[in-house]
């Protein structure tokens, strides 16, 4: 790996460690609650959303080899001083809907290799250098993939991340999967069929029984889906459409979609590979169904009958 791209990623683990302290006093210091103000998503942002967005910025000024930061916080890409050859797409809070009830939240990353001079930040996730993730659960994991295999650490005692599962695989076939079914109303046939099946369980097509966990946070979903299986579903439903779908493609699904699909499992829109959709805008919006390949499979088959 180049020394370089190391170092890059070794700065933001060092942010990573730093929200996660922050996090974990969060209450006391009264900082769990809202900023005040809007976000470029029509979020209001939380105190910590901002607070962790701040700790980003402050650790990538310092390493000269990343020269931009794109971020859910950030209206536009922020070009630092730097003129160093990568740029890092990230959601610094991720679930912040959790931050109040002490529920995993997360940090996702991207880096992307880009000319300072004439930086090329919309680029498919194909592209991508690295992506990663911090779990800030019971444990505090660092998540991270080049694109051939996905290694988890643990933060310890001392604030070293040390290597703790290695070439970590998705099993194709799982009984969980992973949806806000409060949502159903606006759900399409595809993915009304694919969750019917696993409602109907043993006696149904799918012939097993299915588990259903939405945590609300999208690492800890997917933690939990890399660690033992499932499928993670935001599909486009008929109140997202008009925005693309619910979650973001430079920072959430393209960084996730690289991570799962590195450890054997599978990331689509419903009609395509994620990691193959050219990105129009930083915050461009994207469905998201990710996880065990043989999940992702059934609910793209539903999508093909749909037409
Ligand atoms: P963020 O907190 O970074 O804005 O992301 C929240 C996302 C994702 O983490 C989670 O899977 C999804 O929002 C939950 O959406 P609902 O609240 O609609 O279930
Ligand atoms: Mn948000
Ligand atoms: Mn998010
Ligand atoms: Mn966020």
């Amino acid at each position: 790996m180049a020394p370089k791209l190391a170092g890059s990623i070794a700065t933001v683990a060092a942010a990573c460690v730093e929200i996660a302290a922050v996090l974990r006093v969060a209450p006391i210091a009264g900082q769990t609650g809202l900023a005040g103000a809007t976000n470029v998503q029509g979020e209001a942002q939380k105190e910590l959303d901002v607070i962790s967005n701040d700790i980003f910025i402050k650790h990538l000024r310092q390493n000269t080899d990343i020269s931009i930061l794109v971020s859910e916080e950030l209206d536009e890409a922020l070009h630092m001083q730097n003129q160093g050859a990568y740029a890092i797409a990230c959601d610094p809070l991720d679930g912040s809907s959790n931050l109040d009830v002490n529920v995993t939240v997360g940090t996702i990353f991207s880096v992307l290799a880009v000319d300072p001079a004439n930086p090329e930040l919309l680029q498919a996730g194909t592209r991508q250098l690295a992506a990663g993730y911090a779990a800030y659960g019971p444990s505090t994991s660092l998540v991270l993939s080049f694109g051939k295999s996905v290694s988890v650490f643990t933060l310890d005692a001392n604030g070293v991340f040390v290597l703790s599962a290695d070439a970590v695989r998705v099993p194709a076939a799982s009984g969980e999967y992973a949806i806000n079914t409060a949502r159903e109303r606006f759900w399409d046939a595809a993915t009304r069929a694919y969750v019917a099946e696993n409602v109907a369980g043993e006696t149904g097509p799918a012939g097993k029984r299915y588990n259903m966990r939405w945590i609300g946070s999208m690492v800890g979903d997917i933690h939990r889906i890399l660690m033992r299986g499932g499928i993670f579903m935001y599909p486009l439903d008929s109140e997202t459409a008009a925005k693309g779908g619910r979650l973001r493609l430079l920072y959430e699904a393209n960084p996730m979609g690289l991570i799962i699909e590195a450890a054997g499992g599978a990331a689509t829109t419903g009609r395509g590979r994620i990691l193959e959709v050219p990105p129009q805008d930083i915050h461009q919006r994207i469905p998201v169904i990710l996880g065990s390949a043989d999940e992702v499979a059934r609910v793209e088959a539903h999508y093909r009958a749909q037409g």
